[in-house]
């Protein structure tokens, strides 16, 4: 029985300091060479990110990426290191399955970064 506590013990050790493993959020870095196709705007991003890359999922499930107000629920403008758009591209858990290229990151990182306009 004592076994088996100290098993159990261990075990949620184990689990507490995987789990307390921070996870940084980086700004793209500044040196980024960005091509002049490229618009940190919210509508290069539906026409260019969001339907290509995340629509298919999010269409079914919030949020809606060609909404923008329910884009709006998951940025808080100008502070894209604490919006959970942007912690979901970067740390790559979106696109589900998928992978978006420096650039598009650095696009959403940038309209956030820019107030999330409707633009
Ligand atoms: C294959 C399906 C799929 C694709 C593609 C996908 N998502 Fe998601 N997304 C999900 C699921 C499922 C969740 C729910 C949370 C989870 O399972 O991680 C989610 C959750 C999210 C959330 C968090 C919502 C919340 O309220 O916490 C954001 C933000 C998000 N996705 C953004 C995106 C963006 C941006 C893209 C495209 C670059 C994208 N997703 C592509 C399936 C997908």
């Amino acid at each position: 029985m004592k076994k088996i506590a100290c098993i159990f013990f261990l075990t949620s050790l184990f689990v507490f300091v995987v789990s307390c493993e921070t996870i940084e959020i980086q700004a793209p870095p500044s040196n980024l060479p960005i091509s002049s196709d490229i618009k940190p705007t919210y509508t290069w991003l539906v026409e260019n990110v969001f339907r290509k890359h995340c629509v298919y999922c999010h269409s079914g499930r919030p949020p809606y990426l060609l909404s923008y107000d329910s884009v709006q629920t998951v940025v808080t403008p100008k502070q894209p290191l604490t919006s959970r758009l942007y912690f979901m591209i970067a740390t790559g858990r979106m696109p589900k399955g998928g992978k978006l290229n420096e650039q598009e990151k650095w696009a959403i990182y940038h309209w956030i970064k820019n107030g999330a306009k409707n633009d």
